[in-house]
């Protein structure tokens, strides 16, 4: 096992079902290729860690890369064969073999990094359209290991691979719901009547709210009642600006322009009747809202057979909140 490229498991809370979802693609369906993808910060590294922990006696080989700096995809193959080849065994032609001749687990971590800026999500950079083509041979040859890929945005071809091939998952993942009670209590705040609302506003959010629980002991000496306070007033985003800033830093302009759309409207929109105001054509309108949501900027919510989008609250707020500025 080499994790040299993870970060530390502090503390953990929940994800029970997540875990137990991960568990039954990987050990009873045989899935080949997995992808989590969901806000900075929401848990995905600590919950594959997690994974690694409750599955590691499955597995002959596990190995996390990171891709934070962009190596190339024959940078990542000549770091799995030299890992794979610490083994007595004979070395093997391609990374494939390894899977097959092994049961292998391979973490891909901050994958979002290989994805083009100003561009709908999930689309690689000049040079690593490479990495597509390994994602898929991964899914579709036949071995006996897993590739786990973390990103912020869902990889563009994973939705044609997931519609034709039963070997290929993907999990949106959310916040923490109520444990995220925990992380209030390891900060030691009060009012813990009111924790339910904080959890509710910041969406379980573990780094939001880890974030906001050291402005609320700053500010209020750990009260979240006196934080709450003015319900009537805008959701407080402080030191949250610069994590959210990250992810509309990566929009393409039509999605900019349907965000900032969205930012508008009171309630769920429902995407079958093209906006009056907007500039873009109906097919561009439903594109950039199928990739905003690839990034969970903008969410679905069913009402009745209808599906309705809607922006990220927190991201609602914080759009307003420039908008009033600007
Ligand atoms: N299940 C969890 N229980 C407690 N804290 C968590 C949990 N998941 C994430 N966190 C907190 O949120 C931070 C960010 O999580 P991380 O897994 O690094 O997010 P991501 O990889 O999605 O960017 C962690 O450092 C930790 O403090
Ligand atoms: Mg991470």
């Amino acid at each position: 096992m080499d994790l040299t490229d993870a970060p530390e498991l502090r503390y953990f809370y929940d994800r029970t079902s997540e875990l137990s979802t991960l568990k039954q693609w990987i050990l009873q369906a045989h899935t080949r290729l997995i992808t989590i993808y969901g806000l900075s910060g929401i848990g995905k590294s600590d919950l594959a860690l997690k994974l690694i922990e409750q599955t590691q006696s499955e597995f002959d080989y596990i190995i996390w890369l990171s891709l934070a700096d962009t190596p190339t995809l024959s940078t990542v193959q000549t770091e799995l064969k030299q890992f794979f080849g610490r083994s007595p065994q004979p070395p093997l032609p391609t990374i494939i073999d390894y899977f097959r001749s092994s049961r292998c687990l391979v973490i891909l971590d901050d994958v979002e990094n290989i994805f083009k800026s100003s561009q709908l999500a999930g689309q690689y950079l000049a040079g690593y359209e490479d990495y597509g083509k390994f994602f898929k041979q991964i899914a579709t040859s036949s071995h006996q290991s897993c590739l786990i890929i973390l990103s912020w945005e869902k990889p563009r071809e994973i939705t044609a691979l997931e519609a034709v091939n039963l070997s290929t998952q993907t999990l949106n993942l959310k916040g923490l719901g109520e444990q995220a009670a925990e992380i209030l209590r390891e900060k030691e705040l009060a009012d813990e009547e009111k924790w339910s609302d904080l959890i509710d506003l910041y969406q379980g959010h573990p780094s939001w709210l880890n974030i906001i629980a050291a402005t609320i002991l700053e500010l209020f000496n750990g009260s979240v009642s006196l934080f709450l306070a003015d319900g009537t007033a805008d959701l407080f985003l402080g030191d949250l600006e610069p994590l959210l800033e990250s992810h509309l830093e990566r929009l393409s302009d039509s999605e900019k322009k349907a965000l900032y759309w969205l930012a508008s409207q009171n309630e769920a929109v429902d995407i079958s009747r093209q906006p009056a105001d907007s500039e873009l054509s109906q097919s561009e309108f439903w594109q950039t809202i199928q990739s905003l949501a690839r990034r969970s900027l903008v969410e679905k919510m069913l009402v009745g057979a209808r599906s309705m989008f809607f922006l990220n609250p927190v991201f609602k707020a914080y759009i307003q909140c420039k908008l009033n500025i600007v």
